[in-house]
């Protein structure tokens, strides 16, 4: 019996990845296996253009990619930066994450360990992502790096049949940036983290300012501190606006979240195995403030800046005040037309 079981990613882009995974863990692989089929099958795809093959490129015209993986039981983490031609870096970041030492490798370094360990290597800038190099003002467009409005990093946290919980990040980072740029994916509690005792967060956005807040570790810690995903999510990025972000925007951005729900098609995946095999479904974010279980709520949260952040716990948690109200809500209603 499939219990337990869950994924959530960022972005459409990851649908066929989270299609070819969450099978996969209904089967009881291991988390990381389906962690990987999700995140290299969005590497592998030329028509996604902040991932993997056919990746933005940087100021040189070269698709320069980041990714990292994290083992929520062991804390093992691995991660490879500013990497040229392998084909997929989550496989290498997740063979690093089984090391204590030298897990996280840039550039050579973790070009020449590709190679000692048979990685395969081509070359990553398609000719839709040459194209849209060519025909860009790199003097202007290099002056306001912004995340690539079509989204930027995949994100993929996973719980499998044990409550064993894992994280997988991969990205070009943003378009035209300095060649040796490294964003928040790569760095640890920053794009990622996970924590099998409580739980899994990961971030997209401007690597730059995920990184001043190290987002993923503030919202897991919230979690451990009993928090449920999405008002983690929502606390840890609007404390981090309030504190980081310049003035002007800060003021904007406070006190409300901005939700990204205008945009179905836009919104994350978020797959409860426990609680519906099939099919994939795309949940409005207010749908989203209702646990699957107490147990257990995979969440999303996007602050208008381009902060972005989802989480998954392992841990009991509490409906919010809000969830519970409307819990009141709907039960009130359903007594009303029951008495009625
Ligand atoms: N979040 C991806 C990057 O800034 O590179």
């Amino acid at each position: 019996m499939i219990k337990n079981c869950c994924m959530i990613s960022t972005w459409k882009m990851s649908l066929l990845g989270m299609k070819r995974a969450a099978p996969l863990l209904k089967r009881n692989v291991p988390v990381h296996e389906a962690i990987l089929m999700a995140v290299k099958t969005v590497e592998d795809d030329p028509a996604i253009s902040s991932v993997g093959y056919g990746g933005l490129p940087n100021l040189n015209g070269e698709v320069e990619l980041d990714a990292a993986y994290m083992n929520g039981d062991t804390l093992g983490f691995g991660g490879v930066m500013s990497v040229k031609n392998i084909k997929n870096p989550i496989e290498v970041a997740f063979d690093l994450s089984h090391y204590q030492r030298n897990c996280l490798l840039s550039d050579i370094g973790a070009t020449r360990y590709a190679q000692s360990k048979g990685f395969a290597f081509q070359n990553m800038l398609s000719p839709e992502s040459k194209k849209r190099y060519d025909q860009t003002d790199k003097m202007r467009d290099s002056e306001m790096l912004e995340a690539y409005k079509e989204h930027d990093t995949v994100c993929v946290i996973g719980m499998d049949h044990r409550r064993s919980m894992a994280c997988g990040v991969s990205t070009s980072g943003l378009f035209l940036k300095m060649p040796g740029r490294v964003g928040d994916s790569p760095i640890i509690g920053s794009g990622l983290y996970a924590d099998s005792e409580v739980g899994c967060a990961a971030a997209t956005g401007v690597g730059e300012d995920i990184m001043k807040g190290c987002l993923s570790f503030s919202i897991v810690e919230k979690m451990r501190n009993g928090m449920d995903p999405q008002t983690a999510c929502e606390t840890a990025l609007q404390q981090h606006l309030q504190r980081f972000c310049d003035a002007i925007t800060a003021a904007e951005a406070s006190p409300s979240l901005q939700w990204t729900a205008m945009e179905m098609q836009e919104l994350p995946l978020h797959y409860p195995l426990s609680r519906s095999l099939s099919p994939i479904k795309t949940f409005p974010p207010s749908f989203m403030l209702l646990p699957t279980s107490v147990e257990k709520s995979p969440s999303f949260s996007r602050i208008r800046v381009g902060l972005t952040a989802i989480a998954a716990t392992n841990q009991s948690v509490k409906p919010s005040r809000g969830t519970f109200l409307l819990y009141l809500l709907f039960f009130s209603f359903f007594c009303s037309i029951f008495l009625s």
